[in-house]
């Protein structure tokens, strides 16, 4: 089959770990005999130097007219950080209408030792948190800062419509039917009005989802669950700003940020797939930037949703997952995994080992 990819290795790490993901991409490609026609272009800081522009039209047309999107991470820490995520990250969500993120965290065991979370809490951890990603407090309108007589106030708007609650929770219902079929419906309601809306909707449509048990938990305790108890979760469904913290807090189960995939998707088409952009969590790095020690498995395991959700190939993305899980028990590990003592592998070896193992196991 044949695909076109497009590439937004971006900023810092991103392009060190975007190589690797294409690496992993050319094997599978090899392996099964697929076609992955790839377009590249520049995002975020290094766009805006050369273009004067973080996300310039023309990248946002060549998207549409691709199957997914691969991106590293953008951001400039020295520079306008805000702009770039103005004007370069929430256009490529909102554009393609991608709101449905979705950020596995699964632990490895070759892993457990990493994380400061004790071990035993960590067995058989596998859990997917499912945050709404293009409504919510981040696009909320009005959104300003003024001057009164008070001081200077400033107000931000946390607003959901029925239609969007409904489409996120359809998403997280259909994915705990592909799971364990448990679903947590994360929110404040005892607090806040959109939260009470959402856990009104969770509750309604409970009743098309019989096999699936849904349980609702406030943020707070949720927060405090995952430490306690993380493998008591299936699948979490929760609003853009509940999820953005939840799911830096999960990656401290993974042992590194350097593990966690994401995609985020937009309306699934009829055959079940949908468009996709594809990212690692970790963003861009800086402090490690350019010197090839990032760990590319993000990356890699994102490559992987992407085969599975937007391209349709299922086989293909569990093939890359095994792989990764492989490389781990081999004990393969960048400086983020090695042990005071174990070797660390370079971002270029890492792809290398995942790559030859794509085209290797069984
Ligand atoms: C993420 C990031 C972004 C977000 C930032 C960079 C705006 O933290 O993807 O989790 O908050 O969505
Ligand atoms: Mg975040």
């Amino acid at each position: 089959m044949q695909f076109d990819i497009m590439v937004l290795p971006g900023d810092g790490i991103g392009p060190e770990v975007v190589a690797e993901g294409v690496r992993v991409l050319q094997a599978v490609e090899k392996r099964f005999g697929h076609r992955f026609r790839l377009s590249e272009d520049l995002v975020g800081a290094v766009a805006l130097r050369r273009y004067g522009t973080p996300l310039r039209p023309e990248t946002l047309e060549q998207c549409r007219a691709s199957h997914a999107i691969l991106f590293g991470a953008v951001g400039d820490p020295g520079g306008d950080d805000a702009r770039i995520i103005r004007e370069a990250l929430f256009p490529l969500r909102k554009s393609f209408d991608l709101f449905a993120n979705l950020r596995p965290v699964k632990v490895y065991p070759a892993l457990a030792h990493t994380s400061p979370v004790r071990p035993e809490a960590l067995h058989n951890v596998d859990l997917v948190v499912v945050r709404e990603l293009t409504g919510g407090l981040y696009f909320g309108r009005p959104r300003r800062q003024w001057r009164s007589r008070q001081g200077r106030q400033a107000v931000d708007t946390l607003r959901y419509s029925e239609r969007e609650i409904e489409r996120i929770l359809r998403v997280g219902f259909r994915l705990a039917q592909q799971r364990r079929r448990k679903l947590t419906s994360v929110d404040k309601a005892n607090v806040l009005e959109s939260s009470r809306l959402w856990r009104q909707k969770a509750s309604e449509m409970a009743a098309d989802y019989h096999d699936v048990k849904l349980d609702h938990m406030y943020v707070d305790a949720c927060a405090m669950l995952l430490i306690r108890q993380p493998a008591s979760f299936d699948v979490i469904v929760t609003d853009n700003m509940f999820g953005d913290i939840l799911t830096d807090e999960a990656s401290v189960l993974a042992g590194s940020i350097g593990m966690l995939p994401s995609a985020s998707l937009g309306k699934p088409r009829r055959d079940g797939t949908a468009f996709g952009m594809y990212e690692p969590i970790h963003g861009t790095a800086p402090d490690i930037a350019g010197q090839s020690k990032a760990n590319p498995l993000a990356t890699i395991l994102s490559v992987g949703m992407m085969l599975r959700y937007s391209l349709g190939l299922p086989g293909e993305g569990d093939l890359v997952e095994r792989a990764v899980a492989s490389a781990l028990e081999q004990g393969h590990r960048t400086g983020d995994l090695a042990r005071p003592g174990e070797r660390a592998l370079t971002t270029g070896q890492m792809g290398e080992a995942v790559a030859r193992l794509v085209i290797e196991l069984h």
